[in-house]
């Protein structure tokens, strides 16, 4: 196949298909209000597999009533096609495929193509879809003079956001959300774009020259190339760090209505352009919570620094007044193991052993606390099991990865995920724009004070300083 003909084909947009939506239960649930003696009937929605969802989207224009979850811990936000996770027995499956044979059988480019495009590729079409991500790596020369704008101490995750969010000024023939061939190219670029960006702040932080991408190597190899390769050597990636970092990024691929997911549903949910909903949900992922987990557990490892001091920590873990939390442990969805942890537990043996790296003290510290908190009360009856941000931030650095690049890592990984629930969702027939509701506990309302008459005393400062830290 000529150049031209193979980037006439990889123009061509998969068709589009129509989305699912959940059927309708014969069964009708009924709320009662008590005291009132008013009822509300209400839709049960079934997906295909998982919990069914009551219908509440015209309960408050029948009641005048909101429905209070924040944290969404029993809300459906939208439905999807792309992820199930059953947390309760550890599943985890993308358009149906368990992640454990993604991660053992496929690589990261087939990963993407199933994730947005809903089956896996032909070989055909694999070569063709991982020929337009590879043509997209390179930035704009001018989108490069952004870095120089940040310190160099900057967090890379910093520069994510600001150079992400800076996409949609130099890739405006793509920002038309309701032109699918504009989506389609877009959600390429974000894919292809990503590993630059990030291995261009890593090289920033350090002063060296950006490394331009290599179309002859697959997704990680040329991500772990932009990363460590200099120019005035030679770099060979090897295999079994490129097939670790494609299982890191596999197991990143996406995870359902995660808090970075649904910042980047929210955001493209007012018709903003897809570069903007990314950096959105860069942001979102950034945080300790999420995505910057895996920084912070190596920031806890060293924190512990010795074996001897597990059992101190594990002691803070538990005191309901001490706000420290076990790094990497606990999942919002996952009360059984992740199953992704397995997997990355499995790849991190793998990894250690293949770099000959057998005495790390942190890596000791890591699996000793693994295994003493395993057997730990208080986290067998939480159900708090290492997350796959325990294992990945162990691989990566083993890897020479520096800590804050790992939540970069995960960014670039997730951004496939990222776009393929923008897409699901501006494809969406009946989509809305996301606006929740509130309780309001505020004041009731007042009259405007003049300056004279209120309040001079020191009391009213005080107020500025009440603030609580989130863990708290
Ligand atoms: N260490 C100690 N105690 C914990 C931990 C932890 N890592 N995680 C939860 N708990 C305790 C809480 O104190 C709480 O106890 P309580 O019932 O006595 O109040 C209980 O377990 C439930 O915790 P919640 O915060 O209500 O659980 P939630 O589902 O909201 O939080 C979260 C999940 C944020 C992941 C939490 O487990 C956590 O902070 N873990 C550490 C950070 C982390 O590893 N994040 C990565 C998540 S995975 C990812 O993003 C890829």
């Amino acid at each position: 196949m000529s150049k031209n003909d193979k980037q006439d084909k990889a123009n061509q947009a998969p068709p589009i298909t129509q989305m699912k939506t959940p059927k309708v239960d014969e069964k009708r649930f009924v709320l009662t209000d008590k005291v009132s003696g008013n009822e509300y009937e209400l839709d049960l929605l079934n997906g295909t597999v998982g919990p069914s969802a009551l219908d509440f989207r015209n309960f408050y224009s029948q009641s005048k009533m909101f429905v209070y979850d924040p944290g969404f811990t029993s809300t459906a936000s939208c439905s999807s096609e792309i992820t199930f996770i059953d947390g309760d027995n550890g599943v985890l499956l993308h358009r149906g495929y368990s992640i454990e044979d993604l991660a053992m059988h496929g690589d990261y480019i087939e990963t993407c193509y199933l994730l947005l495009y809903g089956e896996l590729p032909s070989e055909r079409a694999k070569q063709q879809f991982a020929y337009e991500i590879g043509h997209h790596t390179m930035l704009h020369d001018q989108l490069m003079t952004f870095f120089q704008g940040f310190l160099r101490g900057a967090h890379p995750m910093a520069i994510m956001v600001g150079v992400v969010g800076a996409l949609s000024a130099f890739y405006h023939d793509t920002t038309d959300i309701n032109d699918p061939q504009q989506c389609m190219a877009a959600a390429h670029r974000l894919i292809a774009k990503m590993p630059t960006i990030g291995a261009y702040a890593y090289k920033y932080s350090l002063g060296q020259q950006f490394m331009f991408p290599q179309n002859n190597l697959s997704y990680a190899e040329n991500l772990l190339y932009m990363m460590f390769a200099i120019p005035a050597e030679d770099y060979v990636p090897s295999p079994v760090m490129a097939k670790a970092m494609d299982r890191i990024l596999i197991l990143h691929a996406d995870h359902e209505q995660n808090a970075s997911t649904s910042t980047v549903r929210l955001a493209g949910s007012s018709g903003a352009n897809p570069f903007a909903c990314i950096a959105a949900g860069i942001a979102s992922l950034w945080g300790p919570a999420h995505g910057g987990a895996n920084e912070a557990v190596l920031q806890m490892l060293e924190e512990i620094g010795d074996v001897s001091r597990i059992p101190e920590f594990i002691e803070r873990a538990r005191d309901k007044d001490d706000p420290f939390r076990l790094m990497g442990f606990g999942h919002r969805v996952y009360k059984n193991y992740d199953p992704r942890a397995r997997v990355l537990r499995e790849s991190c043996h793998e990894v250690l052993e293949e770099l000959g790296i057998q005495d790390d003290p942190l890596l000791d510290i890591a699996l000793e606390l693994e295994r003493i908190a395993m057997e730990d009360e208080y986290f067998i009856s939480k159900k708090l099991y290492p997350n796959v941000d325990f294992y990945s931030g162990i691989i990566l650095k083993a890897m020479g990865f520096p800590t804050n690049m790992f939540t970069v890592l995960f960014a670039i990984g997730r951004t496939v995920g990222w776009v393929a629930h923008w897409k699901e969702m501006i494809l969406e027939p009946t989509k809305k724009i996301g606006r929740p509701r509130q309780i309001y506990v505020g004041h009731e309302p007042r009259e405007f004070q003049l300056m004279n008459a209120r309040d001079q005393s020191d009391q009213s400062e005080t107020k500025k300083t009440d603030w609580k830290w989130f863990w708290s």
